[in-house]
């Protein structure tokens, strides 16, 4: 089976065609083609959604084009359309979701709908087979907008246990980016800025805040963190053309969101016993977190697997898409058809999991 997948939810135009082999499931990406539109919102400090639109539309045709001609394939050969529906900006789900219906009534596939974090964890799945994984799953979805705990004891089943209560960490890594004067997207910026520092004893200590590590819930909260770093900067302001300084904070910051995000992952999995823990969504390509999760989970789970997702599939892509329309269409039969009515496929900026 050929899945084609579509997402426009944000700032990256992108479409993939996986293949799935009939006997064992194994999810092979034939093409994954990214149309990042980074420098153009650079400029404004975020993502503009009318401006991402616009660069949606301008992209669609030609990124669609290359994932066909990268895979070596025809429309003739896809069995099944997929599209991010949401959530995302409404501007720019609107773009993709529009040109999948489009492509579906002209070509007479099927279409489905996938939910952007669905397809973020499903990431997962890319270059595997289904049994590869062992449910149940805990998987840490860290983005630019969520920050979820999120337990599936089977396929596209889905138990939200902890949740940020404002900030999600990677809008916390754009916002100190921001407050450091460091550009957009954050998070990449931060990282890189971290790996340089070598703490050191000449240095005073920094300590920032883990806002709600010691709570007996599972949510999170990085406002107050951000809120921190932007006290402490203006403080010291006349510091900050001391480059170590900088490293500094950024290494302090990272760490005090890895220790957030390392207690409560652990704090659930110790509740709940899953057999696996995973990472999803673009935070996912920070190696302090995925080399700090990974040592957590063997010295402090027993028989618990970890998993992230490969570099190419971390950050918004297609492939992700299409994997979860894999496991949808297994569930809920091959995607709608124009006759079943997928003129009725819904864009929705707040689509719940
Ligand atoms: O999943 P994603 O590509 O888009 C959303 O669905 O939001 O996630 C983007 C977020 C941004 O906030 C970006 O700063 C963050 O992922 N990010 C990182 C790293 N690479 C990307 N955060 C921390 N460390 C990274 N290496
Ligand atoms: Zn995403």
């Amino acid at each position: 089976m050929r899945i084609l997948g579509i997402e426009t939810s944000c700032d990256e135009t992108a479409a993939s065609v996986i293949s799935i082999d009939e006997k064992n499931g194994y999810i092979k990406p034939l093409s994954n083609i990214i149309a990042s539109q980074i420098k153009l919102h650079a400029a404004w400090g975020g993502v503009v959604p009318n401006l991402a639109a616009r660069e949606h539309l301008k992209n669609i045709l030609p990124v669609l084009h290359s994932s066909l001609a990268e895979a070596g394939l025809s429309k003739d050969d896809i069995d099944l359309i997929a599209v991010t529906n949401g959530p995302g900006l409404i501007p720019a789900l609107l773009i993709g979701t529009n040109t999948a219906k489009t492509i579906a009534y002209a070509w007479q596939k099927p279409l489905l709908g996938i939910h952007h974090i669905e397809g973020h964890i499903y990431a997962n799945f890319i270059n595997k087979s289904p049994e590869d994984i062992a449910f149940p799953i805990l998987c840490l979805v860290v983005s630019g907008g969520h920050t979820q705990l999120v337990l599936m004891k089977k396929h596209l089943d889905y138990a939200i246990i902890g949740e940020t209560q404002d900030d999600a960490a990677g809008e916390a890594f754009d916002k100190v980016a921001r407050i450091l004067g460091l550009g957009y997207p954050g998070g990449p910026l931060i990282s890189k800025l971290a790996a340089g520092f070598k703490p050191g004893a000449d240095l005073s200590p920094i300590r920032f805040p883990r806002p709600m590590i010691a709570s007996d819930n599972l949510n999170f909260s990085f406002s107050g963190l951000k809120t921190s770093v932007l006290y402490f900067v203006k403080k010291n302001q006349a510091r900050l053309a001391d480059k170590k300084f900088v490293r500094q904070i950024a290494y302090e910051f990272q760490q005090a969101v890895i220790d957030v995000l390392l207690a409560k992952t652990v704090a659930a999995a110790k509740i709940h016993k899953p057999k696996t823990v995973m990472l999803a969504g673009g935070v996912s390509a920070n190696i302090q977190l995925q080399l700090q999760l990974s040592k957590a989970v063997s010295e402090q789970l027993a028989d618990t697997d970890f998993y992230f997702p490969e570099p190419s599939f971390q950050s918004d892509n297609a492939a992700m898409i299409a994997a979860a329309a894999f496991f949808r269409q297994q569930k809920n039969g091959r995607g709608e058809t124009l006759s079943s009515g997928w003129k009725g496929l819904k864009t929705e900026a707040n689509l719940k999991l």
